[in-house]
């Protein structure tokens, strides 16, 4: 247990490590209790007379030698937090020898064991948990491993690069050799040790390279591998078309590990997995699972080159690979998502993904972004840095990217990152070399002009508003627009007392549609371009102008198409223009954006008559729009169902100056019911127009009618449509696919009678028990079940099923209910408030990682209804006076309760 008092680091605060370490050779003799690792360090000084510190946590040191020798006492110093040594000469060969206990590690950092298996994790500071190290990304070494264990339980021994020898050895023993060709950080090292199958191809790479491509699971999970495989053939294919990068080694492997803090690792040709993001079969993973599966093995192939070929030189840096390797995941995922389809709806596919990221960035980033957490994509300080694995570094961090290759073009984007390559090629590099690298392109492209504005994107925290005035002069026929943007110190921001904050560089791109909904020629004055439907703004100072030529009459805006900057856009639309723009804009997501601008509307209006105890009801403005697009015929399923589907409740608390989150969720129920009764034929017809008879197929098109069939559903069903209930059960009953059978469970869970949810998830508890992903499902099912309140969920933890040890189960179960039950954790006793607190404290005790996950639920507690917020305050002053408690959480209560 930590009792230290709290250390904040500060990016300021860099300075290069004293000594090179050119090699590494790793040795470990793998026992569940007790493994002993010797390392052996070439070591040469870069600095006169600097001591050697070397990071180490919860180690027993044996043995350290120098140059051979046996060294002295007197030499060294060993602590809690590593090892130092003194007067060490030029060049020195350094041999240390500890143990370590993998079985006794609950906290899945360095080596543990999971469900037999050896397994490591080092991002971010895990490898001082296997062994002595300069462990920081900035020291970058040839690593080599040498792996014994007894052959029996552990037959497959794997670590980074090539297999370059194995051997059986005597008592039963057996030893594998691992050279990794290329200098990498200690937090890409992994091993991976123990009885597993996998299932393997061989491709040819863009040069003519044949690679071996393996994914390593549990045995009796080899049927469950092949989406996995062919997602990884398929990022290798993406990643040398769109950005001509290629595998660099001749194996790359996969590993599926049940117990796991996050989703995937990047380790050099030895990925380790969640096992969510590598199973499935149509069985048991929804359309939603496979999405996921695919996005994260993109992700994590394409760190090969952002973050392992030219890594980070501090951890200040995460968003350099980060967010530019969520932007590869999203593009990646949406070419997959629009291959083989006509221009249109090629279209369409990609505006679905845009949205599905936008919705994720909204609900998770922004909220983020305006509480106590709130940090620059490039944080300045921190006390731990396992807590900035957050929304902000990956989703925001990937916006940032996203508007260099909107500024700079998709041609001139790749350009830069092919100079980011040519530059820093095997070096550990900070977010200001890639913004030069773009920068060095944009400068030829755009004469006398810089990135140095859009650089404050790296150095600013919190969401920018850009209010919008329009004037339109009849006499002149000119549209004027004028945009302002600014952005309230958040955070640590406001702790320093930081006022005022320089402007940022935005993209905002923008149409007009005249009265009849029909896109406007867009011409700007003083411009030679031609007219276009939608034009690029490029706000860099706090506010301008533009003004627009031969517009006929007062136009509707479209604002900020495709969400070209993550900001939130202010301008006073009436709701016939908003209907408008849902009916008409040419910018499909603009479109869905208006859609939603008008549920909110209603919604909020609908919570705030709850809290009066008045009546809250629909406009028949709105039903009748909600219509239009569920009955559009030039919609596609996937879009319409996005476009129908209610925004997020953590999205609309934003949206209020004291959140009732009761009454909120009793209004969003409310418009489900209303819309649900209002188009009930409606909603049966697309039911009935989407089913996907046949083979299941995960594919886009496919997805995209599940999705809208499901949605209706459940609309239907929340409606009360007598016939609901018979076909929801029928489809629980006998779907062949995990989307449907889920699909079918959670509106009768949500939204059907108590018996028929109760004997159904009997069923699929007896159906699914040995699948510890579908079981997952269940405990989130009742999770989330608005009928579910604290009782509820102690229940469930006592069931034979429930874990805390393991990561998947307790998110399944503590996590969803903390953060996704309004009704059950924001009960006005509190109860739920006080469960949170005890769960905080029993996982910081396992893990300190996942403790602190679980301790921001509580973040925004101070935008609360008073009687709420008061009862959230004590409980996290409850765990902040809890002794003992864990850097990782100490640091997200602290911050919660400055
Ligand atoms: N680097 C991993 C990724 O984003 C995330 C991760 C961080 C995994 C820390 C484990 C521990 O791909
Ligand atoms: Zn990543």
């Amino acid at each position: 247990m930590r009792t230290d008092s709290p250390v904040t680091i500060s990016r300021q605060s860099y300075r290069p490590y004293p000594f090179e370490v050119t090699a590494v050779h790793l040795d470990f003799d793998l026992d569940p209790a007790s493994t002993l690792v010797t390392s052996r360090l070439s070591l040469h000084r870069k600095e006169a007379n600097a001591p050697l510190v070397l990071d180490g946590e919860e180690l027993d040191l044996v043995s350290i030698k120098v140059d051979g020798q046996l060294l002295d006492a007197s030499r060294y110093e060993v602590g809690e937090h590593g090892l130092t040594i003194h007067g060490l000469g030029q060049t020195v060969e350094l041999e240390i020898a500890n143990r370590c206990s993998p079985q006794a590690n609950s906290t899945l950092m360095g080596l543990y064991v999971s469900n037999g298996v050896f397994f490591t994790q080092c991002e971010a500071e895990g490898f001082r948990r296997i062994t002595y190290f300069p462990d920081r990304p900035d020291v970058m070494s040839r690593f080599t491993v040498t792996l014994r264990a007894a052959k029996a339980e552990f037959p497959v021994l794997l670590s980074n690069g090539n297999l370059i020898g194995q051997t059986d050895l005597p008592d039963g023993r057996h030893e594998a050799q691992w050279e990794d060709p290329f200098m990498k950080p200690c937090y890409l090292f992994a091993l991976v040790a123990g009885k597993l199958t996998w299932r393997e191809s061989r491709v040819n790479t863009q040069s003519g390279r044949e690679v071996l491509l393996q994914v390593y699971s549990d045995p009796g999970n080899e049927n469950k591998t092949q989406f996995a495989l062919e997602s990884l053939e398929r990022a290798l294919r993406w990643d040398e078309t769109r950005f001509s990068l290629e595998l660099d080694l001749d194996r790359f492997m996969i590993v599926a590990a049940r117990d796991f803090n996050m989703g995937a690792m990047e380790n050099k040709g030895l990925n380790v997995f969640n096992a969510a993001y590598v199973l499935a079969d149509p069985d048991s993973a929804t359309d939603a699972n496979y999405g996921a599966i695919e996005a994260v093995i993109g992700h994590e192939y394409f760190h090969n080159w952002t973050g392992n070929r030219v890594t980070c030189r501090d951890w200040f840096q995460l968003s350099l690979k980060e967010g530019l390797t969520v932007f590869r995941d999203q593009e990646f995922t949406a070419d997959m998502m629009a291959t083989g389809l006509d221009e249109t709806a090629a279209a369409s596919a990609r505006t679905v993904k845009r949205i599905d990221d936008v919705v994720t960035l909204r609900a998770a980033q922004f909220p983020e972004d305006a509480g106590p957490m709130a940090h620059p994509i490039r944080p300045e300080s921190y006390q731990e840095i396992g807590n900035f694995y957050t929304a902000t570094v990956y989703e925001k961090g990937s916006e940032v990217i996203r508007m260099q290759q909107t500024l700079l073009g998709p041609d001139g984007f790749n350009e830069g990152l092919a100079e980011y390559f040519r530059r820093h090629d095997g070096q550990a590099v900070t977010c200001d070399d890639f913004v030069a690298a773009m920068e060095s392109v944009y400068q030829k492209t755009h004469p006398g002009r810089d990135l140095s504005v859009f650089r404050h994107w790296y150095s600013q925290a919190g969401t920018p508003r850009v209010k919008v005035d329009m004037r339109y002069d009849d006499a002149t026929r000119r549209c004027t627009l004028r945009l302002t943007q600014s952005c309230a110190p958040v955070g640590v921001e406001r702790l320093a007392g930081i006022a005022v904050k320089p402007p940022l560089h935005i993209p905002f791109s923008m149409g007009l549609l005249d009265a009849d909904g029909k896109a406007l020629p867009l011409k700007l004055a003083g411009s030679d371009a031609a007219a276009s439907d939608s034009c690029l703004l490029e706000l860099t100072t706090e506010t301008a102008e533009w003004v627009f030529e031969d517009i006929p009459s007062r136009p509707v805006p479209s604002l900020l198409r495709d969400f070209s900057a993550p900001v939130i856009v202010e301008y006073d639309f009436s709701d016939a223009e908003l209907a408008l723009l849902m009916a008409h804009d040419t910018n499909a997501f603009a479109r869905w954006e208006a859609g939603q601008q008008l549920a909110t509307r209603q919604i909020l209006a609908a919570t705030d008559a709850v809290r009066g105890g008045q009546p809250a009801s629909l406009s028949d403005s709105f039903v009748e729009a909600w219509r239009s697009v569920l009955t559009a015929t030039d919609l596609d399923a996937a879009y319409r169902a996005r476009a129908l589907a209610l925004p997020a409740e953590k999205t609309l608390a934003e949206r209020m100056t004291e959140v009732d989150p009761i009454a909120l969720a009793t209004a969003r129920d409310h418009l489900r019911a209303e819309l649900g009764r209002r188009l009930a034929a409606d909603w049966q017809a697309a039911v009935d127009a989407n089913q996907t008879p046949g083979e299941y197929s995960p594919d886009p098109i496919a997805a995209g009618k599940r999705a809208m069939k499901n949605l209706a559903l459940a609309f239907l069903l929340a409606g009360g449509a007598p016939q609901a209930e018979a076909q929801v059960s029928e489809q629980y009953a006998s779907s062949k696919n995990m989307t449907d059978r889920m699909a079918a469970l959670s509106a009768l869970v949500n939204f059907g009678p108590r018996e028929a949810a109760n004997t159904a998830l009997a069923d699929f508890f007896e159906r699914y028990q040995s699948d510890p992903l579908s079981v997952d499902k269940w405990f989130t099912l009742q999770a989330t079940s608005r009928h579910t309140d604290v009782e509820t969920v102690n229940g469930l933890m006592v069931h034979p099923a429930f874990t805390l040890r393991n990561p998947n189960r307790a998110r399944s179960l503590v996590f969803q209910f903390c953060l996704n039950n309004p009704y059950g954790f924001h009960r006005p006793d509190g109860s739920g408030y006080r469960y949170w607190a005890e769960q905080v404290l029993a996982l910081d005790r396992l893990n300190p990682e996942i403790s602190a996950r679980l301790a921001r639920a509580m973040d925004r507690w101070i935008r609360y209804v008073p009687a709420l917020s008061a009862q959230m305050k004590q409980a996290l002053e409850d765990v902040r006076n809890h002794p003992g408690l864990s850097r990782n959480v100490t640091e997200i209560v602290s911050k919660a309760l400055e």
